[in-house]
């Protein structure tokens, strides 16, 4: 059976976690969401974040006693057989892939703003599509190197958002005002549930750190600390970036901004070198996310070809020691999603959350029934409040889905039909 090597320690696995988390949902999709919840988009941050963390928890369960790289995929053959983890696999790796075409929209549009190029459909398509082309090169070097990149990407954007909280704090506080605040609820419990389904975004990513479970060493510990370790620090900057963001500046004008955080800086300070480090931040930020989903993407197709339900090929090994076949397919496919959708960022960001909550909802629902057919495996993290936690993370997922756009769902859909009937050609060919 093909190998990848466990170079991986407990702080390059929460890199990789919070490197996939932090990117386009924080410095573009708030400005989204805040338009659609108003200052209630505080919120919307905690009820996305607390749908993300129940599944958080069942996922390090899962992977603290299932140590196979692959994720949400492994788990759901594990518990359910070939096909269902098929279907899993196949929307996974789709979302890693379309996710990196989002988020590779957000890193050039606020590319061309700090390089002050005019942000055309055609200027961001361009530089969207070149973008991940570049870091698929530099995931094929080896892991070593990509792991070492995304750290210092990590620690770069963990620092512009502090940046941003600590002087947004320090300009509300001591101007003492808090009129943006009112009204909290502009439009109502059902605008805060539509801005928690687009913010959902932001928290997804920390299972990329189960996906690629076979390069980390002594998985059992490091995996589900590093899962939530990694999500509890994005979600506290989360929540301070929402409350000092709609504090500095008013929702409506927050809502109609392309670089949002940015946006509202710039009304509390008028210091270049913080302006600029936060917009450079961006840039980091979604190039972290891109580098992330490559690794994720590349090692979710693998999983499944080494399985033998993708044609075996893509689980060929290159000297480096990387998937190279399906890091190739992902960087082009990525590309592709970009050029054929014009860059169309809600749309793509839509379509993502509704994979994942799909995924999500199979992965509360393996830990259900793996709890039933492998009772005695020793678990390095239990999931507390089980059965309450899954079934509540399943029903959440639910609800959530019916704040998503319908065409969005639809295009979802087509896929997963494409991907059922890839299933059934490979599996023609090789009992032929
Ligand atoms: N959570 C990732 C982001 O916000 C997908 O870019």
């Amino acid at each position: 059976m093909a190998e990848l090597n466990r170079s991986l320690g407990f702080w390059g696995a929460t890199g990789i976690g919070i490197g996939a988390i932090i990117g386009t949902g924080i410095f573009v999709l708030i400005g989204v969401a805040s338009g659609i919840a108003g200052p209630a988009v505080i919120l919307s941050f905690i009820i996305a974040g607390f749908v993300a963390l129940l599944t958080g928890l069942s996922t390090a369960e899962l992977s603290s006693f299932i140590l196979e790289s692959g994720g949400s995929y492994i788990y759901t053959t594990k518990a359910f057989g070939a096909f269902p983890g098929f279907v899993v696999g196949w929307m996974k790796s789709f979302d890693y892939i379309v996710g990196a075409s989002a988020v590779s929209v957000g890193f050039a549009a606020y590319f061309t703003y700090f390089v002050g190029i005019p942000a055309t459909t055609g200027t961001i398509v361009f530089v969207a599509t070149l973008w991940p082309l570049v870091l698929m090169l530099l995931n094929l070097k080896g892991i070593q190197e990509a792991s070492w990149t995304n750290n210092l990407l990590v620690a770069l954007k963990i620092l512009a958002l502090l940046t941003f909280i600590a002087i947004g704090a320090f300009a509300l506080l001591t101007s003492g005002s808090y009129t943006n605040y009112h009204p909290f609820f502009p439009r109502g419990f059902s605008g805060v549930m539509s801005g928690a389904a687009i913010i959902f975004f932001a928290f997804i990513g920390f299972n990329t750190i189960a996906v690629m479970a076979e390069e980390i060493k002594d998985p059992e510990k490091n995996v589900p600390r590093a899962i939530l370790f990694a999500f509890a620090v994005c979600t506290l900057i989360y929540i301070g970036v929402s409350i000092v963001a709609v504090g500095i500046v008013n929702w409506e004008s927050l809502g109609s901004s392309s670089a949002p955080l940015e946006f509202a800086l710039k009304t509390v300070t008028d210091n270049i070198f913080i302006l600029q480090f936060v917009a450079i931040s961006a840039l980091f930020a979604t190039t972290s996310v891109i580098m992330a989903s490559i690794m994720g993407g590349s090692r979710a197709l693998f999983a499944m070809a080494r399985n033998g339900v993708l044609p075996k090929v893509l689980s060929t090994i290159s000297r480096q020691s990387v998937p190279v076949f399906t890091l190739l397919l992902c960087g082009f496919v990525i590309s592709g999603i970009v050029l054929a959708t014009g860059g169309n960022l809600d749309w793509l960001a839509s379509i993502f959350n509704f994979g994942t909550l799909l995924t999500f909802f199979f992965i509360n629902l393996s830990l259900l029934r793996l709890r039933k057919t492998m009772p005695d495996v020793k678990r390095g993290f239990k999931v507390p409040f089980y059965p309450y936690t899954p079934l509540f993370a399943i029903i959440s997922c639910i609800i959530l889905a019916f704040y998503l756009n319908v065409n969005a769902v639809m295009t979802a859909c087509v896929f997963l039909a494409v991907g059922i009937v890839v299933y059934y050609l490979n599996k023609k060919e090789k009992l032929s």
